[in-house]
């Protein structure tokens, strides 16, 4: 047994990834070698999945192909289908998100291979196919119908228009994009660490594609954005500054801020911040958003914490009209890019993740008969 464990994996270099880097100390963040604030508003979703995916960010033409791949994606298996309905009634979002893409390994014509191809088409499959899961998951759960997607709209405009049953103005078309952007893929974080433990066995990319859904689902990962709106729902508007003291005094946490890697501003809450602002404004009730700059200045005042993706992020969806559990979902719906280009990493340079650990029981126990214990 060689060192200490460092609790929580803090600091361990755990893999070598050419996809995305954080520098935590400025508050930055490249995809590919792009700086964050250089993409975000500028490239869409779907650039950025190619990036991701395939390594540069595509010509027109490259854009073209690889967006109608994502369009035909987006068909579900007849398996599939069949029990949206079931599993909408018995299970919560990400739950079921989990189980819809376990079933859809089944039908998936690349299930049996792990070779790179066959990866990068999986990869396109599973981004093209997350958010027709989550609209179609919401719509059997309100007994209501879906539009079929829109083969013009790309994957920001054809969520929002399947989930609020509207089509989308233009400019909110572009923030979800953005959003999308910024939540694509974030190195090492634990949901991406735990699809490429299950990858490096040499299992298959929907498998370590469940492990990933799983990891998000909690809330100290992708389950705080939807934990951020309910504490907004929960707190009377005027004692924003009391409710956060309160909770910080019986030692809870507030979610949404606070971050393992950045020690500075997240610099994807920089921009998160500025669209929930737009949003606000362009809605005439800023209640929620001026609710969260107060929050954030009383977390900053008591505790040193900036907010993180998902603080805005809360109310950037909410002003977009999302259902406040569908936040984390929305979140699997960008980060499938990124989990699945790490399982592409992953398998074309494998080795075994397999980390030692500390034995902190007894030892030389003595074995005795059931009836003498
Ligand atoms: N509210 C209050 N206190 C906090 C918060 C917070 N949000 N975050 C950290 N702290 C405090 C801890 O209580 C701890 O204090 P202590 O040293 O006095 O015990 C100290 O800061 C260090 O916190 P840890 O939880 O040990 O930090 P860690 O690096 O393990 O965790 C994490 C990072 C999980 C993000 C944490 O900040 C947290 O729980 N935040 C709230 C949940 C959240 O927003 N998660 C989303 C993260 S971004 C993402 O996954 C997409």
């Amino acid at each position: 047994m060689a060192d200490k464990p460092t609790k929580g994996l803090a600091d361990v270099v755990a893999a070598s990834t050419a996809l995305s880097d954080i520098d935590g100390k400025a508050g930055r963040l490249f995809y590919r070698g792009y700086d964050i604030h250089d993409l975000a508003g500028r490239t869409s979703f779907e650039e950025i999945a190619h990036l991701l995916h395939r390594g540069t960010l595509p010509t027109r033409e490259q854009l073209d192909a690889y967006c109608a791949r994502l369009v035909e994606g987006r068909t579900l298996g007849a398996l599939v289908e069949a029990n949206i309905p079931e599993i909408a009634e018995k299970q919560a979002p990400m739950e079921a998100l989990r189980t819809l893409v376990s079933l859809a390994a089944a039908e998936d014509p690349d299930k049996n291979s792990n070779d790179i191809e066959a990866n990068v088409r999986k990869a396109a499959r599973l981004t093209a196919q997350q958010p027709i899961l989550v609209a179609r998951y919401h719509a059997a759960r309100s007994g209501t119908s879906v539009p079929d997607p829109d083969p013009e709209y790309g994957i920001a405009a054809n969520f929002l228009y399947q989930i609020t049953g509207r089509r989308p103005e233009q400019r909110e078309i572009e923030i979800f994009d953005t959003c999308l952007v910024l939540h694509a893929d974030h190195t090492m974080n634990a949901s991406t660490f735990a699809a490429r433990v299950c990858a490096a066995t040499l299992s298959d990319m929907h498998s370590a594609i469940v492990a990933a859904i799983g990891t998000l689902k909690g809330p100290l990962h992708g389950g705080a954005n939807e934990q951020v709106m309910r504490t907004l729902q929960s707190i009377e508007p005027g004692k924003v500054a009391q409710a956060v003291r309160d909770k910080l005094a019986r030692g809870e946490k507030i979610m949404g801020f606070g971050h393992r890697v950045y020690k500075t501003e997240d610099p994807r809450a920089t921009h998160l911040r500025k669209m929930s602002q737009e949003l606000a404004e362009a809605r005439g009730d800023d209640t929620y958003f001026r609710m969260s700059r107060e929050m954030e200045e009383v977390v900053f005042e008591e505790k040193g914490l900036y907010p993180n993706v998902d603080f805005y992020a809360a109310t950037v969806y909410h002003y977009l009209g999302i259902p406040t559990d569908l936040f984390t979902p929305v979140f699997s719906v960008s980060r499938m890019s990124g989990w699945t280009a790490h399982v592409i990493e992953q398998h074309a340079d494998n080795r075994l993740i397999r980390p030692d650990s500390e034995y902190i029981g007894e030892r030389d126990q003595k074995w005795k008969p059931i009836d003498e214990r």
